[in-house]
């Protein structure tokens, strides 16, 4: 099929491009490159081996999002694109609801004037909110997030949903992440944060790269097992292999709609990453206890049967596959992506 995949130049995005052409699949990526770099494009086709059409521009602006269904053969959608820091949400909320919300509403419209009626959705774990019984269940019905950010993946899910029922042969998969973690294995791409990272392996990549002086582990006095917060880590190859599975499963699919776990259902501590990637590396890395983070759960991980039994899909990469490929892509590249 040939798929257009929005946020294809992110760090989810360009590994779903690479395993999507290594499916079959032919790739149109759109990007406002607000959060990512041109540059990886370059890197995406001297690893595919395939010239991968790009088209630059906000997909909040419907004319232009229109005018791209005009220009590009299109069967499918894989939607990415959306701002993604959770504490920024917090500060800046309209800004988020208004991003993440019209994005979908531009390509929902121009899909729905183009005839096109596949859409997998980027969703988070986050969407299950802080009452949910661990291992995570798609059916669990109250979905919510403390947080803005959460809360456009809760609105998006319910947009996608009911235009799924109502509407001639569309078929929907929500995707619903863990803890994306890792890089590719040839090191020439992986996740590239613009400033200091929020998330723990590329702060913990950066640490040891010596961007960073040491690791702060937000509290140890949480009822785990060694008192830090446990997450369901999934290295992204093995996250971009689920969206291959998922895209062609659609047809199959009985619902209009279906939400998937992707995630290995196993949970790992902050201090368990840190000991893996010290293996990676060799070397001790310097961390210190701070106070505990606001917002933050103490556990959570997922069943992650349903995408077993209905996808073909489990992640396979182990969390010491995880930190090795970080490490592979954050010392070959210190300073992540060059800017030109
Ligand atoms: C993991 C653990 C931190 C940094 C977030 C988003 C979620 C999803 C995935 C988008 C926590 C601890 C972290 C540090 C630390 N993103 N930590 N020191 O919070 O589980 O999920 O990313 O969909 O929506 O909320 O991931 O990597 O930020 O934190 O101790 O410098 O590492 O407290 O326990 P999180 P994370």
């Amino acid at each position: 099929m040939r798929v257009l995949v929005s946020g294809g130049a992110g760090y989810i995005g360009s590994h779903t491009v690479l395993a999507l052409v290594a499916a079959g699949h032919d790739v149109v990526v759109v990007d406002d490159f607000s959060n990512s770099k041109p540059t990886v494009v370059g890197r995406l086709e001297s690893l595919s081996g395939r010239h991968i059409p790009v088209h630059a521009f906000d997909l909040t602006d419907a004319d232009k999002t229109e005018r791209l269904f005009d220009h590009e053969q299109i069967d499918a959608v894989i939607h990415f694109a959306g701002f993604k820091a959770v504490g920024e949400s917090v500060a800046k909320p309209l800004q988020y609801y208004r991003n993440n919300l019209d994005s979908t509403f531009a390509l929902v419209d121009a899909m729905n004037r183009h005839g096109v009626t596949k859409f997998v959705f980027s969703s988070s774990a986050t969407v299950y909110g802080e009452k949910a019984p661990v291992p995570y269940q798609e059916d669990y019905e109250f979905l919510s997030s403390s947080s803005p950010y959460g809360q456009t993946k809760v609105m998006v899910e319910r947009v996608l949903s009911d235009v799924a029922h109502i509407t001639e042969g569309w078929k929907v998969a929500l995707l619903r992440y863990f803890n994306p973690v890792g890089a590719h294995a040839s090191g020439q791409i992986g996740e590239d944060p613009q400033g200091i990272p929020n998330n723990l392996m590329p702060f913990l990549a950066q640490v040891a790269v010596g961007k960073r002086d040491k690791l702060v582990v937000f509290g140890d006095d949480y009822p785990t097992v060694d008192g830090t917060c446990e997450r369901d880590y999934l290295h992204v190859e093995d996250l971009a292999a689920g969206h291959v599975a998922a895209l062609d499963h659609l047809d199959a699919m009985t619902e209009p709609v279906r939400a998937f776990n992707l995630g290995t259902g196993t949970g790992t501590s902050v201090l368990q990453m840190l000991h893996a990637f010290e293996r990676a590396v060799g070397r001790e890395l310097p961390f210190e206890v701070g106070p505990r983070r606001a917002g933050d759960l103490a556990a959570f991980w997922a069943d992650p049967t349903r995408a077993q039994s209905e996808l073909g899909w489990r992640a396979t990469r182990t969390i010491d596959d995880m930190c090795v490929d970080t490490w592979r892509w954050q010392s070959a590249n210190p300073q992540g992506f060059p800017d030109a």
